[in-house]
């Protein structure tokens, strides 16, 4: 298949429109689009259309046990394909709405379990950039979409990240640049008696509670790794997020975190790998033998960080890294989110000092 790739920069541009409506047409005709949101890029196809699903799952390789977002672009859409919104949920969706930020409802019988992953319940987002939101009324609506990478790598943040990974096996790829938050959604669970979070983002648990009050999190993200205790949300059990080269996060006082990285630099390079570091802008300067470093960011702008961080594992493949070092980035809002994420593509291997 030829994947052919539209650039967008202006929406209400005529030749944007035009594209747009080639995009909507590809979806209701069953096929996928990659297409840009404020997280990360998104692989879409019609949420409605069982086989739609299907080819996304194939498209991936995903396991076909991990249900897909919904993507709306409209509130008044979310209420034909649940089947109860609580009053928390629109309390949520008033001040999250469209962001990134999404919620888990029963699904009404419209969405089929193909795009569910056979859950009675149903995830659902509206996400805030603004050619996502084209693109998602250009296709009728609703946008079955996972992050637009192949299953178990790091989620795209640009463009190109997805032509690496799918090229040939969709039809379209919509490029709006870099995502300007880089990781994926906060989920929260309103199906239970409270609510929940599934998976750590850039709304954190405190943007939550000053909204709604006390917000829990499942304990299978935020305790010690346990083989029997899964997650609620099916895809975060699976090993993702992950470079090819062998990642410890480092974790202690900064002056022992960059010790022990030097160290193990000279100790890595005499068996001779080849070794990564990624690090805040700050400490970079202390790695210059690794042969790669990776700037995270300044450690005061947790957006940098989070928007640059797959990016970096993804440089450390194409750079033939066979082993890396990150240092910790425990960030007020984002801190949570980072190191989930970071602790997974890390098969959780940290070293504290
Ligand atoms: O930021 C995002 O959410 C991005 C962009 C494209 O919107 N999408 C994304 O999708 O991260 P994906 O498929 O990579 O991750 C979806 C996660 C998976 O962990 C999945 O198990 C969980 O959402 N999920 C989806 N539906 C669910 C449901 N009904 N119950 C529990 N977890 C669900
Ligand atoms: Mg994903």
């Amino acid at each position: 298949m030829n994947t052919e790739t539209v650039i967008i920069n202006d929406i209400e541009n005529h030749e944007a429109q035009a594209d747009f409506k080639r995009a909507g047409a590809v979806i209701k005709q069953g096929g996928l689009v990659a297409f840009p949101t404020e997280t990360v890029y998104g692989l879409g196809g019609d949420a409605l259309n069982p086989e739609a699903s299907g080819k996304i799952y194939a498209a991936k390789g995903r396991p076909s046990d991990n249900p897909l977002i919904v993507h709306i672009a409209e509130l008044d859409d979310l209420y034909r394909i649940v089947t109860e919104v609580k009053e928390e949920a629109v309390k949520l969706a008033e001040a999250f709405w469209p962001g990134p930020l999404t919620m888990i409802f029963p699904k009404a019988d419209i969405v089929p379990l193909a795009t569910t992953g056979g859950l009675e319940t149903v995830a659902v987002r509206m996400p805030s950039n603004k050619i996502a939101l084209e693109f998602i009324k250009a296709s009728g609506g609703y946008i079955a979409a996972p992050s637009a990478n192949l299953s178990g790598r790091p989620s795209p943040t640009s463009a190109r990240h997805v032509a690496d990974d799918l090229s040939g096996r969709i039809e379209m790829i919509i490029d709006g640049g870099p995502c300007t938050i880089g990781l994926e959604s906060t989920i929260v669970d309103l199906t239970g008696d409270a609510p929940m979070i599934l998976r750590p983002g850039y709304v954190s648990q405190k943007m939550l509670e000053d909204v709604v009050g006390e917000v829990a999190i499942d304990p299978a993200i935020t305790g010690p790794v346990d083989e029997n205790v899964h997650p609620k949300a099916p895809g975060m059990k699976y090993r993702h997020y992950a470079p090819k080269g062998l990642l410890t996060i480092v974790s202690g006082d900064s002056k022992a975190v960059t010790e022990y990285i030097k160290a193990h630099i000279e100790e890595n390079h005499s068996k001779g790998k080849r070794v990564g570091v990624i690090a805040a802008q700050e400490s970079l300067k202390e790695y210059v033998k690794a042969d790669f470093c990776g700037n995270a960011g300044c450690i005061n702008d947790e957006v940098e960080i989070s928007s640059g961080l797959y990016g970096l594992l993804r440089e450390c493949d194409e750079r033939a890294i066979d082993v890396i070092y990150s240092e910790e980035f425990d960030t007020p809002q984002l801190g949570m989110a980072i190191m989930n994420r970071l602790m997974k593509a890390a098969g959780h291997t940290v070293v504290n000092v």
